[in-house]
Order: structure tokens, then C-alpha cells, then sequence
């Protein structure tokens, strides 16, 4: 799958039927002969075999102009996560009116390619539209904005497409014990999270509900303070069944006692997934970083593996040109298990063997 950047501007200038049949050919050769261009058996038929998914977060513009990208999805990740298109702004841009558009684009390639969808997110601080960010809206209002907002969402619209959705995201500040203060917490306390978790519990009984957040891989104040909400959480009676470690790492950063940690987790009878797992690097990566990425990836996986309870691990990308690392890090980068033009790297190679392949 390695190619120059020419190569990939011919292809992307190919019609769209040549593009169709193009992935469908690459589809098949996967269904006839197992191993795919990428290189060996795909990852999600490993991660099968030992019980977990391995997914990875998507976007529906390349998935609709990308061919490599369509093909690497569909062959290698078993389960996917939208990047962005099922965050707030995306779904009720309008306070009322909701756009399953390029949402749904997600749900059909997940149907047809056999790929289970995690739901990402309900609530947040970030990628609210300006309606709810500026709404001044006092507690009964808000509290009915978030109903319907669930109850679209997660109940009518999504329930049987969604297996587990990401209900409370980043609750913490950083590098703390605090809430973070929010338009949920400023306005109806820290209750927010077990009302939302109740809501989406019956919006859609069969969704697995997660609170998701970073920098809580390793024990420090802000995974102690995770894990005493969850436990709170828990003998209160509200529908938590999953904690989502981000997992968004420098390389060389994977925190030793990660599966240690995730285990205390899984001890008060929680599920535990890598949700958004990217290692950056200081560009331009030398050929040591990349096999210090490498040895990071096969480290996470390890860690999934080592936990009964852990789901799997999801990716937040496909090739490193798509990663969100770049613009929002700037200076780092190479942040997946592919390059640029969706060659594998050593990254790959080290998944293939944590999953034992
Ligand atoms: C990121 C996306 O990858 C970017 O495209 C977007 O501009 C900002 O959000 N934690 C999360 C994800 O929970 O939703 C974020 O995704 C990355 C950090």
C-alpha cells in the first residue's frame, strides 16, 4: 500500500465508479486470500481470536474521497468511533434540528463491513454548538435539552447501531481531582453524570455507557479521583458498565502501571477500553522514536490483553496525514500505525504481534 504522494493525487483523480471497484477489489482479496496489503493477517481478526476489538475512529469525508483509507477501515479495524461526527455540533447544530447526515454515512460502512460502532460523545465541553454553549439556559431547561438530546441520539436514532457510547467525556480538569467546570456541572452540579447516565440507560437499555477521559492511563490525583466517582457512581445505582482511557500518548510515555491501574477499574465490576490510542512524536521522527512508538502500541496492547475486562483498543486515525496530533500539537506528529501514504509502520507490525500474529 506504499506509494508516492503523485501516486495518491492520480488516484484521488480517478471517477468514482474506478474508486468503487478499486475498494471492492481490495475487499475481496482480503475474503479470498486472508492476508491483506497491509501485511499479514488483519488486526481485527486477531483481536477476534483473543477476545477483544480493535477499532479505529473515522471520518466520513475520506471515507468518501480516501480509497487506501476506505480499505484500510474496512480491513483491518473491527470496530469503529466517529472523530467527530457524532459530538454535539455535528448532531443538533440547531437547537431542535438534527443531522444524522454524515453520521449515518459511518453507520452504513460499519453494517456493511461487519464493524461494531462506539458512540462518541454525549456530553462534553468541547463541540457544542453555540446555541447550548451560549444558551444561559437555567437547570429545568438544560436538563430538558439533554433528555431530548438522549433520547434522539442515543435511543430513537442510534440504539442497535451503537454498542457503547462515551456519555460523559473528560470530566476532570488536568492534572487534578476536580470536575471540570462545565455548561453540565455549572448548571446542574455533579449530579450531571449519573442524570445522563440514567437517561441514556433508557434511551437504550442494550448500550454499554462509558466515562471517557485522559491522562488516567497511570494512577495519579486524576485517575484517583475517576475511580472515586465511579465507585460513587456505582453503589448509587446509575448505569456506568465502562471507563474509556483515551490513551493519547508521547512515545516513550505508556505509564508502567497502566494495566495495574485499569485492573482497579475493572475490580469494582466495570469494563475497560483504549478509546482513542495515538502516540506523537516530535517531528521529524527519527527511526528510533518510530521503534520506540512501535514497542508503545505492542505495550497497550499488552496491557488490554493482560486485563480481563478490557474491550480493546481503538485508534484515533487511520495514517499519520489524518491524525489530529499535527494541528493541535504543532511540532508533533506521526501519531498512527500508518504514514502519510498509508504505508504500516513499525507500529503496525507490533500490533500484529501483540495480538499474536
Ligand atoms: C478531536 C478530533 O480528533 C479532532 O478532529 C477535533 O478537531 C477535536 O477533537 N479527546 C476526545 C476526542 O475525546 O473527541 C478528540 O478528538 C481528541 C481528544
Amino acid at each position: 500500500m506504499a506509494k508516492s504522494h503523485s501516486r495518491r493525487r492520480r488516484v484521488l483523480a480517478i471517477s468514482g465508479s474506478l474508486l468503487l471497484v478499486t475498494v471492492l477489489a481490495v475487499v475481496a482479496v482480503r475474503a479470498a486470500a486472508g492476508p491483506t496489503q497491509a501485511g499479514g493477517v488483519p488486526l481485527r481478526d486477531l483481536a477476534a481470536e483473543r477476545g477483544i476489538r480493535i477499532g479505529a475512529a473515522a471520518n466520513p469525508y475520506l471515507l468518501e474521497r480516501e480509497p487506501d483509507y476506505r480499505a484500510l477501515l474496512a480491513e483491518q479495524y473491527g470496530s469503529m468511533t466517529a472523530e467527530n461526527v457524532m459530538k454535539w455540533d455535528s448532531l443538533q447544530p440547531e437547537r431542535g434540528v438534527y443531522d444524522f447526515s454524515t453520521a449515518d454515512v459511518l453507520t452504513a460502512f460499519a453494517d456493511e463491513h461487519d464493524q461494531q460502532m462506539r458512540g462518541h460523545t454525549v456530553l462534553w465541553h468541547n463541540q457544542n454548538p453555540e446555541w447550548l454553549d451560549q444558551g444561559e439556559f437555567g437547570p429545568e431547561e438544560l436538563r430538558s435539552i439533554m433528555r431530548d438530546h438522549i433520547d434522539t441520539v442515543v435511543g430513537e436514532h442510534f440504539a442497535g447501531r451503537v454498542y457503547a457510547w462515551d456519555v460523559i467525556n473528560e470530566p476532570f480538569r488536568d492534572g487534578s481531582g476536580e470536575l471540570r467546570p462545565n455548561l453540565w456541572l455549572n448548571t446542574l452540579g455533579r449530579g450531571y453524570i449519573a442524570e445522563a447516565l440514567h437517561m441514556a440507560h433508557e434511551a437504550d437499555p442494550d448500550a454499554r455507557l462509558y466515562i471517557n477521559d485522559f491522562n488516567i492511563e497511570g494512577r495519579n490525583p486524576k485517575s484517583d479521583a475517576l475511580y472515586d466517582l465511579a465507585e460513587s457512581l456505582l453503589e448509587e445505582g446509575a448505569p456506568l458498565h465502562g471507563i474509556g482511557f483515551q490513551g493519547h500518548f508521547h512515545a516513550g510515555g505508556v505509564p508502567e502501571d497502566m494495566a495495574e491501574n485499569m485492573r482497579r477499574f475493572t475490580d469494582l465490576g466495570l469494563e475497560v477500553t483504549v478509546t482513542e490510542l495515538d502516540v506523537s512524536i516530535k517531528m521529524p521522527a527519527s527511526a528510533e522514536e518510530l521503534r520506540t512508538q512501535a514497542r508503545d502500541y505492542r505495550a497497550v496492547v499488552e496491557n488490554c490483553l493482560e486485563v480481563g475486562g478490557c474491550t480493546g483498543v481503538t485508534v484515533w486515525g487511520i495514517g499519520d496525514a489524518d491524525s489530529w496530533i499535527p494541528s493541535w500539537f504543532p511540532g508533533r506528529g506521526a501519531a498512527l500505525p500508518f504514514d502519510e501514504d498509508y504505508a504500516p509502520k513499525p507500529a503496525y507490525g507490533s500490533l500484529q504481534e501483540a495480538l499474536g500474529g
